[in-house]
């Protein structure tokens, strides 16, 4: 019987596909840092039964359409605001994600990015490279407290729990924004259920863990960043997509909020002549939210096995619908 053929689009290291070289005939494309263009992608897929598939490809309804007779599509990641989900339900083609796996690591940069951004921590080290250290003096490079002060945390996911948790160590008063409320995780983790506005206006720190929806695009607008204390720090490591750009830009500018640490931009990749990178109270890194060595191993891991579930008929462990 002839083996299913699985395309990857992306390099990606032999020894995580060797142990389902036995079920499988794995194809790739043969670039670990850029994307596969469209047309060699369309063409790939034709030839394949399944899909393992990043971030940089858009799984749109055009996509599934020439491509629906694929059995599964594989996204690397917990997000799948690049795939089309109604279509892939019509056209039956199964979607994964990645969520567990990346759910720690991906707190751990999102606590330092708060950090670094309530530090200035960029700004203070360019400061050696720049040779424009000087002189100590008492109000160089201060920055604000992370240690008991208030976290509104709009997207209590898992992502959202896991720092909460690490908030508790810096003897935060919590509070949590999300569609539905989550009782028992706020007894367990001591966090506080307020509306968006009241979040806005009451934290010291706001974190976008929101996922890229309809309901959420643009959340984070001019109106938003007006709602916020003017010494408020903004953090998004959940997707560019869910701010108002622009707005943010004008909010540091002009003092609305006091700073922004961002790992997703609405378009990515960005430039070095962004508008952002011109602030000095903003702290800009190019979406290394999951970015371990352990997480992206496992997450690749957990795509494999999720196309090896379906190939065995039976259900895969990270299923989107
Ligand atoms: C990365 O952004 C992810 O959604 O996993």
């Amino acid at each position: 019987m002839n083996k299913p053929t699985i395309f990857i689009t992306r390099k990606i290291p032999e020894e995580l596909i060797a142990p389902f070289q036995s079920q499988f005939t794995i194809t790739m494309w043969e670039d670990e840092k850029k994307p596969i263009p469209k047309e060699v992608l369309y063409e790939e897929a034709l030839k394949a039964d399944g899909l393992l598939c990043l971030i940089t490809e858009n799984i749109d309804r055009e996509f599934l359409h020439h491509a629906s007779h694929l059995k599964i599509i594989a996204n690397m990641a917990v997000g799948y605001d690049n795939v089309d989900i109604d279509a892939a339900r019509e056209y039956g083609v199964t979607i994964t994600n990645t969520p567990d796996v990346l759910t720690e690591t991906t707190a751990d940069l999102t606590f330092a990015l708060l950090m670094a951004t309530a530090r200035r921590l960029v700004e203070a080290s360019n400061t050696i490279y720049e040779n424009k250290w000087g002189d100590w003096s008492p109000f160089m490079l201060a920055g604000a407290d992370v240690h008991d002060t208030t976290l509104g945390i709009v997207g209590m996911g898992r992502i959202g729990e896991a720092v909460a948790k690490r908030a508790s160590g810096f003897n935060m008063n919590v509070l949590y924004h999300n569609r539905s409320r989550k009782e028992e995780v706020e007894r367990a983790l001591g966090l506080s259920y307020v509306a968006l506005d009241d979040l806005l206006s009451t934290s010291d720190y706001v974190v976008s863990l929101v996922p890229m929806t309809s309901e959420t695009k643009k959340l984070f607008n001019q109106e938003a960043f007006h709602k916020m204390k003017t010494s408020a720090i903004f953090i998004n490591a959940s997707r560019g997509g869910v701010v108002d750009e622009t707005a943010l830009f004008d909010a540091l500018k002009h003092g609305h909020i006091r700073a922004a640490g961002l790992d997703v931009f609405q378009e990515e990749p960005i430039q070095a002549d962004h508008p952002l990178t011109t602030l000095s109270n903003a702290v800009l890194l190019p979406h290394i939210g999951s970015a371990t060595m352990q997480t992206r191993e496992a997450m690749l891991k957990l795509c494999l096995e999720n196309i090896s579930a379906v190939f065995h008929g039976a259900k895969p462990k990270t299923p989107v619908h």
